[in-house]
Order: C-alpha cells, then structure tokens, then sequence
C-alpha cells in the first residue's frame, strides 16, 4: 500500500513526507539539526525538556517538535535568534543544579548535555546560588550513580518500563530535589545497565568500567555478542589489548538491537582478559600424567600423529569431531570440513543443548526478524522465557505489545514473568507444550491436547481465534527444546494459520550465539547427539577433538565418559572438565580476537570483528584446525584470512550464496541467510499425536513465576569470570555501604562458590 505523504516546509524548504511522521524526525532526516533529551524514538513522550522547540505557521507559541505529527500543509521553522534564545535558556536552566565538572565526570567526551552546552548553551553562568549536592553511590554492582548530574530526562525510567518491563527506578523527591532512585538505593533488577546506555548525562554510570579509560582513549570494535542466539551489534571498547567495556551506544554502532544490550552482552566481557586463559599449548605425554607446556609445531605434530594411530588402528569413525556452538561460522565450517573431508568421521556434532534440525529440515515459513517481532500483530510463544535466555526477543515483545498493540500468546508451564503482557496464557503441564502445536496444526486434535496439558480446550479456540482474526504478522516462536517431532509440525503450521492479509513467520530460541550457525555450517546434520558423542566415548569412539568444552550438563552422570578415550584434544579458552581429561590442550582465541560472522535466531549473519590481538599463544580456532589439516596433508589455502574460510563457506553453504565480508559489512542492514523452505511429509501430524498420546499427563504444573535473574545471572563459563555476576548470583546483597564499589564484599562470599550452569 503506497504510504499517504503530507507536504511540509522547512526553514523554505519544501519536502513531502509520510503523513502521521514526527516532526523532530523528519526535520532531523532532512538534515536540520533539532536538539533533544527527553526524546527518545520508540519510547513513550515525555515532553518535559524543552529543548526540541520550532516556530510553525498559525501557532501562538514555540513548539515542542517531539510532541507534533507533520500535517499537510504545515510550515516549519528550526532556526531562528528566538528559538536559539529559548534553547539556550532551558540549557542554562538545566545546569543550574549541574556541577560544572566535566572533567572528573565519567560521562565526559560523550555527554549530550556536555555537547548541548557547546552547542545552544550560553557561555556564562549566571546563577550564583549554592547548587544541590548528592554523594556519588553504588545502586548496584553494575549501576554506579551520581544523582546532582540528572536532568531528569526520564529516558532511564522509560526505558526501564518499556523495555525491560522492570520499573526499577523512578524520579524521587520534589522539585528542585528531585532525583532518579530505587527502592531501598538498591537496585533488585535484571541489571542490563540499558538505563546507563541512554542517560545523556554521567548520572547513571557503567560501574564495572568507571575511571578507568577516557572514551576518546577507546578504539572501538563494533562486533556481535557471543552469549544468546539474539545475536545483538555492540562496540568493544579495547585500550593497550583489553576489552575495557562493551556498549550499543549509538554513535559507535547502529544493528539489531538500537542501544539495547543485556547483562551479559554489556557486561560479560572480563572473561576475555581473564588471568586464566590458557596460555599455550599443552601435551599430557602419558594418562595421569601432567599437562606440559608446548611449541604450537610440537603440539600439532603430535595431534596429527595420534589421530593417525587411532585411524589407522580403529577406523575412521573412531574419531569424534566435536564443535562448540558458540564458535564461529568460519570455524564451524573449518570443523566439519576437517570431520568429513580430513577426518573422514560420521560422528561429529556440538554441544548444544538441544537441536534445531527437525526445524530447519521442514521449514515452512521465513524466520521473522527482530524488527518484525517489534511490529508483529499477534506473537505465539510456545515455551521458553525469553526476558531471561533471549532478552532482546522478550524486549521486542514488550514493546510490540505496550507499543505497537500486539498480542501475545503464551503457552508455558510456568507463569513467566510475560504473562503481564499476554492477552491469553495457556499454562500448560510441564512438557506438554507440543500437545498445543499439536492443536494448532488441527482443531480435531483440541481434545487431546487440552487433556494433556491440563487446559480448557475452549482457551485452544480463542488461541486459534485470536491468530485467525489476525490482519499482518503473526509470529510463532518456540523453544529448541520441542522434540523434534514438534519442530517439524511447528515449521509448516503456516500452512494452516496463515491466510490473506496474515504472514506467518517463524523465531526460534536456540540458547547460544551460534547454535543457528551451527546448523548452517552442517555440524548437527549427522544427528548425533553429544550425549550420544559421551556414550560412544571408549566404546566405539577411540579420540576426539572438541573446540570448546562439553557443557556441565553433558557430562552429568558421564563424568569418566571422557576419560576412556584413548585421545582427547581440546582447544578452549579456560581449562574446565573437557580439558581435564585433555591429552592434548589448544589455547583458543575468544571472539574479541578473531574475525568472523555469527549467525542468529533470526537468520542473520553478522560480523565479528578482531578487537584486540590473541592472548598469549592462543589462535583462532578455524587457524588451529587448518594447520593441524596442513600437518596431516591437506592444505587448504585459506592462507590465515577468516574472509577466505568465509568465501568458501559463501560457495558451498547454499544458504549463505553469494555471501561476502563486504556484503556484511554494515550492521543496520543486516543479511539475511536463505534458509531453504520445504513440504514436510504429510506423516508428520500423525507422528505428533503418537508423541502427544504417549506424553505422560500428571506434571504439576509450575505456579510462581521466576525471580528476574534466574537464568541471566547463572553462572556460565564465562560469567563466572566475573565478579560482578558471583554477587548477583548470591543474591545480590546489599552492603552495608554504598559508597564504595558493592565487589568489596566479594571476599565475604568467596565460600558460596555456585555451581556453573550450562
Ligand atoms: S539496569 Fe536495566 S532493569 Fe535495572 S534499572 Fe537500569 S534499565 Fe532498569
Ligand atoms: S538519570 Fe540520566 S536518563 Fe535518567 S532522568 Fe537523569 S539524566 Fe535522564
Ligand atoms: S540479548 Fe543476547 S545477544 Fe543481546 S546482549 Fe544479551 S546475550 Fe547478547
Ligand atoms: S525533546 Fe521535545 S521536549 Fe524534550
């Protein structure tokens, strides 16, 4: 439909523009500066600033541009002594509490009140009076806060609400007193620091990063998250070969995610310089015996030797390959090139948790975006919580519904902390949220699955009802954890609940950075699961060689599975379990180290770009697979450049044809992978309701709803690196002081050690 456009004048200019657009932005897209605080695209108005003000024709008074819908016809000054005068009024206003400071501010050199007051602001002050004064506190281990710098934009507070569904903190005091806080001063949230990214003043800080580097002292990195399958753009900031602090500040990076990041993607980074991280590469010469320090020639040459053995000895399927999904696609497709080309194995795979296969075999439907999602009528949420695994998809559902009017569907066994926002919450018996695609796949399958999952099979109906009735996008997302059954059916429900003026996309919720990679790069096309891989390990597995460790949860209850194997190489980043029954350890290079693309849950391929050179010794992983491939014989000539494996990947990976570096070089128009779409066997319904039968039906359900954190501030891997995360994993204490960093009390907890999770 052609979008309606309304003509406007703009300081004599004439423009057509989309009707129903706001002023300040398309005076800003057509090029004439507007200042702001208080607004903020996507979020609620606040109009509380005054700084966005313009002259238009027919109005008594300046307007606030933030507030104004262009009409046709309307005539627009931005420029102007009288409209500068006012700006630089209300500039002067806002600093009339503001210490004048800049340079002990940590905000400095990227503070938007610091760039307004060159800009509008006047050149002297002239109030004399004795300005408000707060102490600087701690409201959190990640929030630091300097109350006398807000000049109570509300950005934090919206932001809060709107994305993180939180309201965490809000405006306290009155008048000229009045200051952003939290219940208590201390902040029980899910700490994501998006309230820091958007202060335009030093008034919420980045606690893990305070004082220690200038901005301007940065060399910025703008990279992809290596944490969830959401796959959020970020800056790394890196000075003297160390990530000091990772944000989506938009005047360094402009993706996915505007300026949004979660707790771990804003500050999950300290594993990379971490004091642990293996250092060179490791020989065990004999089992039981201790891991000694190697040239990478020695350490290769060995490798090679005793894979040859196993080879030579047991067969070639004696040796298992085995990938991390959170590596890299580049290294991804560099492992199960050397798997099935090298190696010559059928068994290889990755440790993730859980499959995606089943799905992309069957196929029926694009994947939707995150920008769809934000924009989406109706969401159907089949399991999972992603406000805690997946936080950018569960703040694009947020706002969809708070403000685009969407509704959610909710189809959990927990009463997850969305079901604020869900116009309909099927709460279904633990395990049984397949018996709904089930129903949805066909209305004849209602009773049974009401049965099943414990519900009124009438909710069923007005589930169906509601998707029916819907006219644009309708988004079905699930958690990786269906069987593969439920994957299969899911992926062709288009099929049924599509129709005229209703799109059916599809969002899956994998757990890591790059489990949707993995699949594209065929590591999972074997079907072998690593529980499998474990079970095989001595038996009919002799050696393996595993890029990144096996997850805790893999070897539960399989602890000596590792420790039967004649050789075990492991190239990681920290010793662990996996290393610890290593013969041989590669110190591998995190994704700040290395150049490469991850793939995400909506199919886009994004760069990873290098920030910092290796630590120590370590290379990147496809690196220490290509030469151990050239030790063995067959070199690949991807001659140490990651955009080479890539190009390969670009020819071979029908999905990503075509596919460059350049191509992906601009992380607000992110590409697309070409997922094929396919008509799934017509069995496939039937072989569900089999599985659905068979579905026990005497889970309780799970009645209270999970504290925030539950899953974000789990230990994993690499949050346990950082002391910030021990905190919020015991709780979140509060101390006795907030005066001085809250990790002063780290040693008074050093025994409540928790257990790492997956
Ligand atoms: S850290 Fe996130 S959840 Fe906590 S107050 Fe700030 S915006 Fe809200
Ligand atoms: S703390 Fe920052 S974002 Fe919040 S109201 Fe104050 S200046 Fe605005
Ligand atoms: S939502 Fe996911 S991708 Fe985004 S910052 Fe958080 S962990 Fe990283
Ligand atoms: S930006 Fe318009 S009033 Fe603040």
């Amino acid at each position: 439909m052609a979008t309606e456009l309304a003509k406007v004048t703009i300081n004599g200019k004439e423009f057509e523009v989309p009707k129903g657009a706001r002023l300040i932005d398309v005076c800003r897209e057509k090029g004439f500066d507007i200042p702001s605080f208080c607004y903020y695209a996507d979020l609620a108005l606040q109009a509380s600033c005054r700084m966005c003000l313009v002259r238009i024709e027919k109005m008594p008074k300046l307007q606030t541009s933030c507030t104004i819908i262009v009409t046709d016809g309307m005539v627009v000054t931005t420029q102007s002594e009288e409209i500068e005068k006012a700006q630089r009024g209300m500039n002067e206003f806002l600093l009339a509490n503001h210490p004048l400071d800049c340079p002990v501010c940590d905000r400095g050199g990227e503070c938007e009140l610091q760039e307004m007051s060159f800009d509008w602001g006047g050149l002297e002050e002239r109030f004399t009076e004795q300005k408000n004064y707060y102490a600087e506190r701690y409201l959190s281990p990640m929030v630091a806060n300097d109350p006398q710098r807000c000049i109570l934009c509300k950005r934090c507070t919206r932001v809060c609400d709107e994305w993180m569904g939180e309201e965490a903190i809000e405006a306290g005091g009155r008048g000229a007193h009045t200051v952003i806080g939290t219940y208590m001063g201390w902040l029980d949230c899910s700490q994501c620091g998006n309230c820091i990214e958007v202060c335009p003043t030093g008034t919420l800080l980045d606690a893990t990063y305070r004082h220690q580097t200038r901005p301007w002292e940065l060399a910025q990195t703008i990279s992809t998250c290596n944490f969830c399958s959401d796959g959020c753009q970020m800056s790394l900031g890196s000075r003297g070969g160390e990530v000091r602090r990772v944000v989506a500040r938009d005047r360094y990076v402009n993706g996915i995610n505007g300026e949004f990041l979660c707790i771990k993607g804003r500050f999950g980074h300290p594993f990379i310089n971490h004091e642990d991280r293996i250092r060179t590469p490791m020989i065990r010469y004999k089992k039981g015996g201790k891991l000694i320090p190697a040239t990478w020639d020695e350490a290769i040459r060995h490798v090679a030797e005793r894979l040859d053995t196993v080879a030579e000895n047991h067969g070639r399927n004696a040796i298992g390959v085995v990938g991390s999904p959170r590596l890299t696609n580049e290294a991804l497709y560099v492992l199960r090139k050397f798997a099935t080309d090298l190696v010559g194995t059928e068994n290889y795979t990755t440790t993730d948790l859980h499959s995606l296969q089943p799905f992309f075999d069957n196929l029926g439907a694009p994947l939707a975006t995150h920008r769809d999602i934000r924009y989406a009528k109706t969401i159907l949420l089949i399991g999972g919580d992603p406000s805690e695994l997946q936080p950018l998809t569960g703040k694009q559902i947020r706002q969809a519904v708070r403000n685009g009017g969407a509704q959610l569907i909710l189809v959990n066994s927990t009463p997850i902390r969305l079901r604020e926002q869900a116009a309909i919450f099927l709460h279904v018996r633990p395990g049984t949220e397949e018996a709904l695609v089930l129903a949805l796949a066909g209305s004849t399958n209602n009773a049974l699955a009401a049965q099943k999952a414990d519900i009124d099979a009438a909710q069923i109906d007005a589930a169906r009802d509601m998707i029916n009735a819907t006219t644009g996008d309708v988004i079905v997302m699930f958690t990786a954890e269906l069987s593969g059954a439920a994957q299969t059916v899911l992926a062709q429900l288009s099929k049924v609940i599509g129709g005229e003026g209703r799109r059916v996309l599809l969002h899956p919720l994998p757990l890591f950075n790059n489990s949707v990679g993995a699949h594209d790069m065929r590591m999972t096309d074997r079907n072998v699961s690593p529980y499998e891989m474990l079970d095989m390990a001595g038996e009919t597995i002799k050696a393996m060689y595993v890029a990144g460790g096996f997850l805790p949860g893999h070897l539960a209850g399989r602890e000596n599975a590792l420790s039967k194997l004649e050789f075990l190489v492991v190239q990681e980043l920290f010793e662990n379990e996996t290393t610890a029954a290593a013969d041989v350890v590669l110190p591998a290079a995190s994704y700040a180290e290395v150049d490469g693309t991850f793939t995400n849950n909506s199919g886009l391929v994004q760069r990873v770009r290098q920030s910092i050179p290796p630590l120590h010794q370590s290379k990147a992983d496809w690196m220490i697979v290509a030469q151990l491939a050239k030790e063995l014989g067959l070199d690949w000539g991807y001659e140490l450049s990651a955009s080479a494996v890539f190009r390969e990947i670009g020819e071979q990976v029908p999905a990503y044809s075509g596919m460059r570096y350049p191509l992906l070089k601009d992380e607000s128009q992110p590409v697309q992978a070409k997922h094929a779409l396919n008509q799934t066997v017509d069995s496939a319904v039937e072989d569900l309701r089999r599985r659905v039968e068979g579905l026990a039906a005497n889970g309780e359900k799970i009645t209270a709803t999970p504290d925030v954190g539950t899953e974000l501030f789990r230990l994993g891997r690499l949050t346990e690196k950082v002391p910030q995360f021990e905190l919020l994993a015991n709780g979140n204490p509060r101390p006795e002081t907030t005066a001085v960093s809250p990790l002063y009390q780290i040693k008074g907890i050093a025994d409540l050690r928790l257990p790492i999770a997956d």
